[in-house]
């Protein structure tokens, strides 16, 4: 499909130079620490979705039975012709089914940082919907943005954030992150934000720390991608990867640990490991119902409705400013 004029792929050296600048300045903080957003290159968001149909990970399916099981009462709430906009574009099959269950949707923008991912996802959501306006923007999605127009005028914007994708920031961030949703969709707009649930600490647990080991493959990859993309010599051998559920604050904390002193070697730069030093790589944060409505009151919006699993394992989350 020809993609709209609007359309503006973003330059991979602009992505690079971003990555530079965050790992030297993460880097030099102490504790250690990189953005998660960097774990998605190509080979990270392949084996990001490995990770997805794990047995371990329930996330990625619960939530698609949520999205099966609700489709008709959440494409009757967003209402008809909306521009949908998703935040990251994943792998497409929860896209499909919520265009599915929506009324003559206007057109769709997936935001996406990593280009290889987000053509995959622009090349699934066109095969399946050939008639739909797909707008795809290159872009961070927690930094300010100008939507492309679409050809029909929309009734109403509505952002999509699946996976518990907000997880990954601290409450402060997600504040942020939703008061920015909330200026995009507008005062007629609404979000769907999928969020992951508090339960018991071996299920937590077991989600990122899975038998085959895939997730490890995952997180260890941010240091292979900085071999690849920044020229370090990171020996994978040498570290490795823990999952951990931090009660208190509510979320798995992953971090990359050395495992033996050691000297690395990143953009012309020497950096220091100690034995057992841990580097933070994600937060995952899980909410409980009340703290996720507390977190969406403070960036003015409020949950109209939301949508769960039988074991409320998972929920889909309606938002719409007041
Ligand atoms: C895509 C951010 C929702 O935190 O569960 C999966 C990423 N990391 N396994 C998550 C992830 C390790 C995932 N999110």
């Amino acid at each position: 499909m020809p993609l709209h004029p609007a359309t503006r792929l973003r330059d991979e050296a602009a992505t690079t130079a971003e990555f530079a600048a965050d790992v030297r300045a993460g880097l030099a903080r102490r504790p250690k620490r990189i953005a998660s957003k960097w774990l998605y290159d190509a080979r990270g968001s392949a084996l990001f979705e490995r990770i997805c149909t794990l047995p371990e990970y329930y996330l990625t399916r619960t939530e698609l039975a949520i999205l099966r099981e609700h489709a008709g009462a959440i494409g009757a709430a967003l209402g008809p012709q909306p521009l949908l906009v998703e935040y990251g574009s994943g792998s497409g099959t929860k896209t499909r089914l919520l265009l599915e269950a929506l009324q003559d949707p206007v057109g769709y923008v997936p935001i996406e940082l990593s280009r290889s991912a987000l053509a995959d996802s622009i090349e699934r959501v066109a095969d399946a919907f050939p008639q739909l306006a797909v707008l795809p923007l290159c872009a961070d999605f927690t930094a300010p943005l100008a939507l492309p127009a679409p050809p029909r005028r929309p009734r109403r914007v509505v952002v999509f954030f699946p996976g518990s994708t907000l997880g990954n920031f601290d409450t402060r961030e997600a504040v942020a992150l939703l008061a920015r949703m909330r200026r995009t969709i507008g005062a007629g707009g609404a979000a769907l934000v999928g969020i992951d649930l508090r339960k018991d600490r071996a299920t937590l647990e077991a989600a990122y720390n899975d038998a085959a080991g895939v997730t490890a493959q995952f997180t260890l990859n941010l240091l292979a991608r900085m071999n690849r993309e920044l020229g370090a010599d990171f020996d994978l051998d040498r570290f490795r990867h823990r999952a951990r559920w931090n009660a208190l604050a509510g979320r798995i904390e992953t971090h990359i640990v050395s495992s033996v002193e050691q000297q690395v070697r990143v953009g012309g730069r020497r950096v220091h490991f100690t034995a057992g030093e841990a580097m933070l790589v994600e937060y995952s944060c899980k909410y409980t119902q009340a703290g996720f409505e507390r977190i969406a009151a403070r960036a003015g919006l409020r949950v109209e409705c939301s949508w769960s699993d039988p074991d409320g394992a998972f929920a889909l989350e309606l938002l719409r400013p007041p």
